[in-house]
């Protein structure tokens, strides 16, 4: 089995049982079970750049850099945070494009790939995760490197018109064409890429690959999951809190609709909150019963739109609670803290409704860990976005459009008073799912298509090949 070399923006910290970030949590176990290297940022901001040390963890190898205090303004915060994320997002609107974010995201990828270089080895599958890295496979290249390298991006891929509304949209495909594979989320995704390349670049599928010059690159769909097995154990174990806190409602008979998501404006919690708010309008039986729990941890927070949306959510939870409470009933719990997954896990078990809503996301795995956490005798439903990529799958929860308030609140009322044998019915086919195309499914089927053989291997240049040999 050939090593596996991960390379993504953070390193997960392996020390740690659990993870936050779809990309943390999915990779994490397989790597720590598999071995190999894990390269990437190890999260702290210097005065200076300085050089990557490798740490060894179990059976992986660790090797991080910090990065300059200029690097995270302009790569991380600047062109990966600001530019590509709304970008890919779909939100035209919040592109915030400065000067040097470009230069300094093209300068980190070059560093990257130097500091790499000297822990490869000839078999090694480089495996690069998402879009801080997008130039990384053309730069190692140029270094001489012929691994196979795959990309997965974790976000969506946007419609070629979009993507066409940045100067560099070119070059940002060309850099996916240094890639032997570019795996995507969702058929969305690969349809938008594969049509920018057949529309704009001219390029035409042959025998599930596209050349472009002496390379070619295949683009497939690679659905990413979770553990559900071990999720749903974790959701068993309850820490005392939450048990005394399940018990206290239980003895109420109280309700609970749960959202699980980083503070980000792609997760349409300001929405999410108003149709809630529709919902004790428009039924108030709810009062003192229902209760919505939204745990939303802070993410990116230099970033301007960021705050502002941090903002907007207080004001919200803030005008909610002034309307609906009573001195005994909180309608809304905001917690703008992370929360272990040890707890997240049980409380995700005992909410009625899961009510995953983004404006757009790469797939969102927090449907699918409420999916594994459900007891199967007694489910509760999931209220799912159709703009996030699990919709592609999970099409037995219920769907909605996350604009729309209006529907938002008719779908909460219908998942509260869905009769017990329609919410197993959509369970079981909800959990199949989430069980067929877990973590390790994705993991496995995105290094089998990597590892197969084809024209790539006889492409690149002697001298370039000789000196990454002497490196
Ligand atoms: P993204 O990658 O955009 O953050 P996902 O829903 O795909 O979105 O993945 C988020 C992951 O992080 C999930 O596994 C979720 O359980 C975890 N997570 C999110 N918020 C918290 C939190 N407050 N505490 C612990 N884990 C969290
Ligand atoms: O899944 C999208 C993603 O950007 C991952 O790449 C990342 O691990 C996670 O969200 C958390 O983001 P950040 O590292 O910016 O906190």
């Amino acid at each position: 089995m050939p090593r596996v070399v991960i390379v993504s923006n953070r390193v997960a910290d392996l020390r740690k049982k659990s993870q936050t970030g779809g990309l943390a949590v999915a990779l994490a176990d397989a790597m720590r079970e598999r071995g190999g290297i894990w390269f990437g940022w190890s999260g702290e901001t210097k005065e200076e750049a300085a050089p990557a040390v490798a740490e060894t963890i179990g059976r992986v190898a660790a090797v991080s850099l910090p990065l300059s205090r200029r690097e995270v303004e302009e790569y991380y915060l600047g062109y990966a945070n600001s530019v590509l994320w709304p970008l890919f997002h779909y939100r035209l609107d919040l592109v915030d494009h400065r000067p040097n974010f470009l230069d300094t995201y093209a300068a980190v990828n070059r560093r990257f790939a130097t500091e790499l270089v000297p822990y490869l080895e000839d078999d090694d599958l480089v495996w690069v995760q998402d879009y801080h890295l997008m130039p990384l496979a053309a730069r190692l290249r140029e270094l001489g490197c012929r691994n196979r390298i795959g990309f997965f991006l974790h976000i969506p891929f946007p419609p070629p018109d979009m993507l066409a509304a940045t100067s560099n949209h070119r070059e940002m495909v060309e850099w996916l064409l240094e890639f032997d594979l570019v795996g995507l989320q969702t058929s969305t995704d690969v349809g938008n890429l594969t049509r920018y390349l057949e529309e704009h670049m001219g390029l035409e599928e042959i025998g599930g690959a596209y050349r472009h010059g002496s390379r070619q690159v295949r683009v497939e769909r690679f659905p990413i999951g979770i553990d559900p097995v071990g999720f749903a154990a974790m959701a068993r174990e309850e820490p005392d809190d939450v048990a005394i806190d399940l018990m206290r409602r239980k003895l109420l008979g109280q309700r609970q609709i749960i959202g699980v998501d980083r503070l980000d404006y792609s997760k349409g919690l300001p929405e999410r909150l108003r149709a809630y708010g529709r919902l004790l309008v428009q039924h108030p039986e709810y009062e003192r019963v229902v209760s919505f729990l939204q745990i939303a941890p802070p993410t990116r927070e230099d970033v301007d739109a960021y705050a502002e949306i941090r903002l907007e959510l207080e004001a919200l939870a803030g005008s909610i609670n002034g309307r609906f409470a009573e001195f005994n009933w909180t309608p809304l719990r905001y917690i703008h803290r992370p929360v272990s997954r040890e707890k997240l896990a049980p409380l995700l078990r005992a909410s009625d409704v899961g009510f995953v809503t983004p404006l757009r996301d790469g797939m969102n795995l927090v449907a699918k860990e409420y999916v594994a956490a459900q007891d199967v005798e007694d489910p509760g439903v999931l209220v799912l976005s159709r703009f996030a990529g699990a919709a592609e799958e999970l099409d037995a929860a219920l769907l909605v459009n996350p604009y729309d308030v209006d529907e938002m609140s008719r779908r909460l009322h219908q998942a509260l008073e869905m009769p017990l044998a329609e919410r197993r019915r959509r369970h079981e086919e909800l959990l199949e799912k989430v069980m067929r195309q877990n973590a390790t499914a994705w993991l496995e089927s995105f290094l089998e298509v990597l590892e197969r053989p084809d024209g790539n291997q006889e492409a690149g240049t002697g001298d370039q090949v000789a000196a990454f040999r002497a490196k």
